[in-house]
């Protein structure tokens, strides 16, 4: 049978997946590796490019994780996205509580940033297909204060300012790499209105950043969903996809998983409140791809992990557990959302 990689580029599609390294390096789960390798046209690190991760210690650089998955993915000629320059998350304890603490200034930190970005980007340079240079800067109708703003570390240290910047160095360092803003909630609009409609939030964003000519290539939606939630439609994340792609940016779908709720007869084994899930989540999976395969500007769909057996979402969502995410199951047996993407493959 043909990889999703083999399918997707018959489209030109990359199909992608984020890479957990410690499983990838198990020497007693050999599956996760040869699935990895086999499946996908593209890796991400789930975590190994973050800035904990690559600089735990101020001015150590510890590339071993993140070199290996570059590695890994000239090995196996898949691209690499890139992930992430610019989070509030997973950030360094040396330069959170150094802000805190008032040992590191508002000038200083700017200058951390770009000394980062220019480190890490050049240290790439040529190896990167996208990069997602500033990740989840907007804050969601849920927050306070509830109309939409520029929310975490960096805005509130910088100010909005820094993501221009983030770009601008981003550029500097690899001419040639895609440089993506990257969101959740941001498949479908809704009213239309920046102050509660994120996707419209991140739209006038984008255009804003663009008319300055700051070098922005992409829009990337995450593509995180849950079978309680509902479906969304096709022709609503077509529409989306459309909409930024107007801009002139290309789009891709970069983190998608369909998690659900684990309830005790799930957790037992009932099938009667498994299947609907596997099938709810099959159809989640399929209206993004779907909509990925009508906008010619969507350039890749990539996974948040493909196997249940190494998913973030039991360890975040506890209350109540979610889980069953992925396209395979804990035990590496294709889902129904797996045979789903390829038939959209096959058919589209
Ligand atoms: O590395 C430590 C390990 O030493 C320790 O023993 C263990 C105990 O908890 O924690 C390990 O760190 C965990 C890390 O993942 C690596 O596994 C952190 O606790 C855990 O919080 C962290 O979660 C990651 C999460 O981002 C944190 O922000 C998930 O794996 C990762 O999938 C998730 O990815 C994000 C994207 O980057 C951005 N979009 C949303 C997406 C899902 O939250």
């Amino acid at each position: 049978a043909q990889s999703l990689a083999a399918l997707g580029l018959r489209h030109g599609l990359q199909v992608g997946t984020a890479v957990d390294l410690a499983a990838l390096n198990d020497a007693n789960d050999p599956q996760y590796r040869r699935l990895a390798a086999s499946e996908f046209s593209s890796v991400t690190a789930e975590n190994a490019m973050k800035w904990e991760s690559l600089e735990p210690t101020r001015g150590v650089y510890d590339w071993a994780a993140a070199d290996q998955l570059v590695e890994f993915a000239r090995r196996n000629k898949q691209s690499v996205r890139g992930h992430v320059l610019v989070w509030h998350n997973q950030l360094p304890t040396w330069l959170t509580s150094g802000v805190a603490d008032g040992s590191i200034s508002k000038q200083e930190l700017r200058e951390l940033l770009r000394k980062h970005i220019t480190t890490v980007v050049s240290r790439y340079k040529g190896k990167i297909w996208q990069w997602d240079v500033v990740n989840e800067a907007v804050g969601d109708p849920w927050d306070t204060p509830s109309t939409l703003h520029y929310k975490g570390f960096w805005a509130q240290n910088l100010g909005p300012g820094y993501i221009a910047d983030a770009f601008r160095w981003a550029r500097a360092a690899d001419p040639r790499a895609l440089l993506f803003y990257n969101d959740y909630n941001i498949e479908a609009f809704g009213s239309g209105n920046p102050a509660d409609d994120k996707p419209q939030f991140v739209y006038d964003m984008v255009k804003g950043l663009r008319a300055q000519g700051v070098p922005i290539d992409g829009i990337g939606s995450q593509g995180h969903l849950g079978t309680q939630y509902g479906n969304y439609d096709t022709l609503q994340v077509t529409a989306a996809l459309k909409k930024f792609a107007a801009l002139g940016v290309a789009t891709a779908f970069t983190e998608v998983d369909v998690r659900s709720e684990m309830t005790e007869a799930v957790q037992a084994g009932n099938s009667a409140e498994i299947n609907p899930r596997l099938q709810a989540s099959a159809a989640n999976f399929s209206v993004l791809m779907k909509a990925c395969l009508a906008v010619r500007s969507c350039l890749s769909y990539t996974v948040w992990g493909f196997t249940d057996r190494h998913s973030w979402v039991p360890g975040w969502f506890t209350e109540p557990p979610q889980g069953m995410a992925a396209i395979y199951d804990e035990n590496y047996q294709p889902k129904r959302a797996y045979h789903e993407l390829k038939s959209d493959l096959i058919f589209a």
